[in-house]
């Protein structure tokens, strides 16, 4: 019955309340842009849902605010010298105490552009993640760009349009998930 308690009905007149939109948080780093176009298309992914605001930002831009104001947060790296970058370890040496245990549970997921492995620049993150009781909805998407030569190394990236596909797939998993409050 309207009115008894425990009811939820709304008194006439009553604004609809709007639940907030939820906040996605990208951080990236690239050298020969590889990384970039996977972060963008996991963007991308996510912003298919209207509920979600997505922030891609470059690693040298982010800092323990953005970290604390998202509700959910992606990692993009290339791998260097077995590690995540430079950049992004920079990002995490700027905001991990800031952060420390004021986003526990919130989740995240990674993306790794790499020559021939990734493996170890995944581990990093995860294990920077555990620290900050994050919450890992998904494996690390790694997109292998056979770079093993210097020249090939060096060179401007160009990922497959099927890798492209996974990031943006990853993301409107993440985005909806985020939407619909599973995570
Ligand atoms: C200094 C340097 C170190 C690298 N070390 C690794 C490595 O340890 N493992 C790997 O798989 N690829 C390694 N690579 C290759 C890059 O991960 C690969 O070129 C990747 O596609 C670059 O992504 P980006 O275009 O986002 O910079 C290295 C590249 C550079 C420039």
């Amino acid at each position: 019955m309207p009115g008894q308690p425990g009811t939820l009905t709304a008194p006439a007149g009553a604004a609809q309340v709007t639940p907030a939109r939820k906040t996605l948080l990208i951080v990236y780093h690239t050298h020969t842009g590889g990384t970039l176009q996977m972060a963008r298309a996991a963007a991308d992914g996510a912003g298919r849902e209207p509920a979600i605001n997505v922030r891609l930002l470059h690693a040298a831009q982010a800092g323990p605010d953005d970290v604390l104001a998202a509700d959910g947060m992606i990692f993009a790296t290339p791998e260097n010298l077995a590690a995540m970058s430079g950049l992004l370890k920079d990002f995490f040496d700027r905001s991990y105490y800031a952060a420390l245990d004021r986003i526990n549970g919130r989740p995240y997921a990674c993306l790794v552009c790499a020559g021939s492995d990734g493996s170890n620049a995944v581990r990093q993150i995860e294990r920077i993640c555990t620290g900050w009781r994050l919450r890992l909805i998904a494996d690390a998407l790694i997109v292998c760009t056979h770079a093993q030569t210097p020249d090939d190394i060096l060179r401007d990236k160009r990922i497959d349009p099927p890798d492209l596909e996974r990031c943006a797939d990853l993301g409107a998993a993440f985005g909806a998930g985020l939407a619909m409050g599973i995570y």
